[in-house]
This record gives structure tokens, sequence and C-alpha cells, in this order.
């Protein structure tokens, strides 16, 4: 029997990484999701390079041609229901989504966020880890509520700060964490083992 995959859209501003391992997870037959967009805001974002080589539709809706939040949003969630999106993954977007789009999807969409939530929100993430002297970060899987970097948690995964580390240099370990952490979420997702239910998020066995 054939299951329908969960058809999720990617909404990326940069380097795409995230957006890869999810492409690389979906390449995968019983993979339980499939990408049927990628949205990007910046023009020239490397993260599309890769949605073209695995030859996914891509769309660029460029905040800067847009007066206002919500003409941006709006034109966002057109290109989504063009696409027949039921789920959004946000993969270093950059830009903030307003309230009515967020309510919309709210339960559809998921963000990665490179600290463990809810310590260090917003950017310079690594730096925040660094001054504070934690000796474990990691990475933060989670819905999407109006407020920044504040929904409920989908999965976490911690990874050691060592003595000696730079933003950079734990960045990228964060980053690997990342990478097998997202597709790890969105698949539990799709397979419903995970819930979005009165503001809260529900894991259940199977
Ligand atoms: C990641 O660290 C992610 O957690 C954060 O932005 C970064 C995006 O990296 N939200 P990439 O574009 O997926 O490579």
């Amino acid at each position: 029997m054939t299951v329908a995959k969960l058809k999720v859209a990617v909404l990326i501003s940069g380097r795409g990484s995230n957006l890869q391992a999810l492409i690389d997870a979906c390449a995968a037959a019983d993979y339980p999701a499939e990408i049927v967009l990628v949205v990007s805001n910046v023009p020239n974002a490397q993260g599309l390079a890769r949605a073209k080589a695995a030859s996914l539709r891509m769309a660029i809706v460029d905040h800067r041609n847009y007066t206002s939040r919500d003409s941006f949003d709006e034109a966002v969630d057109a290109m989504l229901k063009e696409a027949g999106a039921e789920f959004i993954c946000l993969a270093g977007f950059m830009r903030i989504l307003g309230d009515a789009f967020v309510r919309k999807w709210e339960g559809r969409m998921i963000n990665i966020h490179p600290s463990l939530l809810p310590a260090f929100k917003g950017t310079h993430v690594h730096e925040q880890a660094i001054a504070a002297g934690v000796k474990v970060s990691g990475c933060t899987v989670h819905y999407v509520i109006p407020a920044l970097d504040s929904g409920p948690i989908i999965a976490q995964e911690k990874v050691p700060v060592l003595a000696g580390d730079t933003p950079e240099t734990l960045a990228a370990r964060v980053l690997e964490a990342e990478h097998k952490t997202y597709p790890t979420a969105l698949k539990w997702i799709a397979e419903g083992k995970v819930r979005f239910e009165q503001g809260r998020a529900v894991l259940t066995g199977d």
C-alpha cells in the first residue's frame, strides 16, 4: 500500500545545509515526507543551488519587493498553496513571519535553532553560549508560534562545548547535530508520532 507523504515546503535565506539534510532524508523511499517547494527570500541564497540540484520546485520571494510584512507573508502563502504544501520547515529563514501567517500555520510549521532552547534565543547564539560558559549546547526543533524561538519543543540534541571553542568551532559541531535532528523530527511528525495540541508538542510511542 502506498501511503501519501507529507508535502513540505522549506523556507530558507542562506547556505541551506539543513535544507540539504532534509533533501537527503527525503531521498529514501520510506521517508514519510517530500519537499514540494523551496522558498527563499534571498535571490542568490546558496540553498537555491541545492534545491536546483535536487530538481525541486523553487520560488524566490524577495522581501525588498514588498512594502509590508503582511504582503510578503501573503505572497509566500500563495506560493505554498499553489505547490500544495501541507507543512513548513524553516531552515535558516531569516525573516520574521507575521502573527497572521504564524497563526494560520500553527501546528504545521517548525523551525530549527542552534541552541538548547529556551537558552540563547535570537542571533549570535554561539557567542551567547560561550559567553555564558555553558558546558553543553546543542540544537532544538520546535513548533513556530508568534514569540521568537519560543514554541513547543519537539526534539533536542546536545553537544559538548569544549575549552577553546570559538563561535565557529561550536557552530560546526552543533550543525552536525542539526542535520540529524531536523530530519528525525520531521519524520516523527509525518508519522503522527508528534502532534501539536493545545499549545504543546505531544509525543506518542507509535
Ligand atoms: C542553522 O544553524 C539553523 O539552526 C539556524 O540558521 C542556520 C542555518 O544554516 N536557524 P543552514 O542555512 O541550514 O546551513
